[in-house]
Parts: structure tokens; C-alpha cells; sequence
């Protein structure tokens, strides 16, 4: 199936799951912790350089912001999850907002769950996994910012988030917004679950 990932609008921002769009056609959610690099890959893939806001600090996502491609494709930058310093209130309002989200978008054709490739796995990116396997949506798993570590460590730490996940290495995709590694192989399943 082929997609032009770069025939893309930005649709809306929605703060809350009454104002969602039309399910016209399957979308791609993507989630992570805050800051691991979400708003930046979706600009990457899109080829634009700030359609969608960045930020060196965490938190800068806070409503669900949806992308049309090609007339094809939803693509869905979620708030992060799990971070720390924003208010107490606002932190679980987002949190509600991705959990009903993902509970209840019946179109959600994969979840993309974009983890930090230098760490160890964390607590929640792990039980965010078990979560969605319980809910048995699609999701892949994707390491990113590869570019900040040499190739033998990048091998090493994937293996440890596999193991962690209990994944096989053709289950998730190796990534870097600035190397371009993964870039290819992303866009080619993403495009794979559109319509038509
Ligand atoms: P929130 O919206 O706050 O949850 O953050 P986010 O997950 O959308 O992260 P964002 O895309 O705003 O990126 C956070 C920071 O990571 C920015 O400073 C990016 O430049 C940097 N970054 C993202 N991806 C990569 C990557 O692949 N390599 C490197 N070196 N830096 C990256
Ligand atoms: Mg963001």
C-alpha cells in the first residue's frame, strides 16, 4: 500500500475524548514518556521540520493532535506519560484523556510505543506494554534516539528492552530522528495499516 506521508494536514487538537474526529479512517497512535522523542518522529516521518511542536523540556504534548495523511491515515501525537513535574491535576487529566482514548477508539489500527533506546526499561513503559496486550490493541514498540549510542550498545540495550518486553527483534523497529536509522522500515508499516 502505498502512502505519501508527506500529503499531510494537521486536523485538531482534542483535549477531551466528546470532541474526537470522525473515524474516517484507521489511525496510529503515538505514545512514551515524556520527552522521549514522540513529536519529534512523527515530524521525521512527515519530512517536516516543526509541524508538530518539540520541546528540550518535558510535557510540551498535552492534547491528543491529529495529523491526516494522504488522506489515508490519522496519526495521533499523545501527551507523554509519566512525567513527574507538572501539576498533580493537569498530570491526571492527560492521563485520563490517553487512557479513555485507548480504551475506547475503535479505530486505533496500531499503537506506536516509542521507548528511550539508552535506558533501562522503566516501570511504566513496561506495564504500559502489558496494558495494551490486555486490551489486545496492535502496538510496536520503537527504540529511539539509537544516534546517541554506538552501534554495539545500541545491539546490547535492545536486546535487554526485548527480553524485558518480551519481544522479538522483528516486533519492534530501531530509530534515530537524526541518523534517519528506521526510517524506512517505520514508514512501511505505519503505511501498511491505512485504507484502501
Ligand atoms: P512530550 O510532548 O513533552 O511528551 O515530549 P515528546 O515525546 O514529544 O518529545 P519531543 O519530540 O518534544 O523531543 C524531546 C527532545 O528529544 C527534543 O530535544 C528532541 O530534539 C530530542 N530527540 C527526539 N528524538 C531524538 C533522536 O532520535 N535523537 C536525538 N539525538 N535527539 C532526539
Ligand atoms: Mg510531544
Amino acid at each position: 500500500m502505498s502512502v505519501n506521508f508527506h500529503n499531510v494536514r494537521f486536523l485538531q487538537s482534542v483535549f477531551s475524548t466528546k470532541n474526537l474526529p470522525d473515524p474516517l479512517y484507521p489511525e496510529i497512535a503515538f505514545a512514551g514518556r515524556s520527552n522521549v522523542g514522540k513529536s519529534s518522529l512523527i515530524n521525521r516521518i512527515l519530512n517536516r521540520r516543526n509541524l508538530v511542536k518539540t520541546s528540550s523540556r518535558p510535557g510540551k504534548t498535552q492534547s491528543l493532535n491529529y495529523f491526516v495523511v494522504d488522506e489515508k491515515l490519522y496519526l495521533v501525537d499523545l501527551p507523554g506519560y509519566g512525567y513527574a513535574k507538572v501539576p498533580h491535576g493537569m498530570q491526571t487529566s492527560w492521563q485520563k484523556l490517553i487512557t479513555v482514548y485507548l480504551e475506547k477508539r475503535e479505530t486505533i489500527a496500531c499503537v506506536v510505543v516509542i521507548i528511550d533506546i539508552r535506558h533501562e526499561l522503566k516501570e511504566q513503559d513496561r506495564r504500559f506494554v502489558e496494558w495494551l496486550r490486555h486490551m489486545e490493541h496492535t502496538f510496536l514498540p520503537v527504540y529511539t534516539k539509537a544516534d546517541k549510542l554506538p552501534r554495539g550498545k545500541q545491539a546490547r540495550n535492545a536486546d535487554a528492552l526485548d527480553a524485558g518486553l518480551t519481544l522479538k527483534p522483528d516486533e519492534r523497529v530501531l530509530f534515530s530522528t537524526k541518523s534517519g536509522q528506521g526510517y524506512e522500515k517505520l514508514k512501511s508499516i505505519l503505511a501498511s495499516y491505512s485504507k484502501g
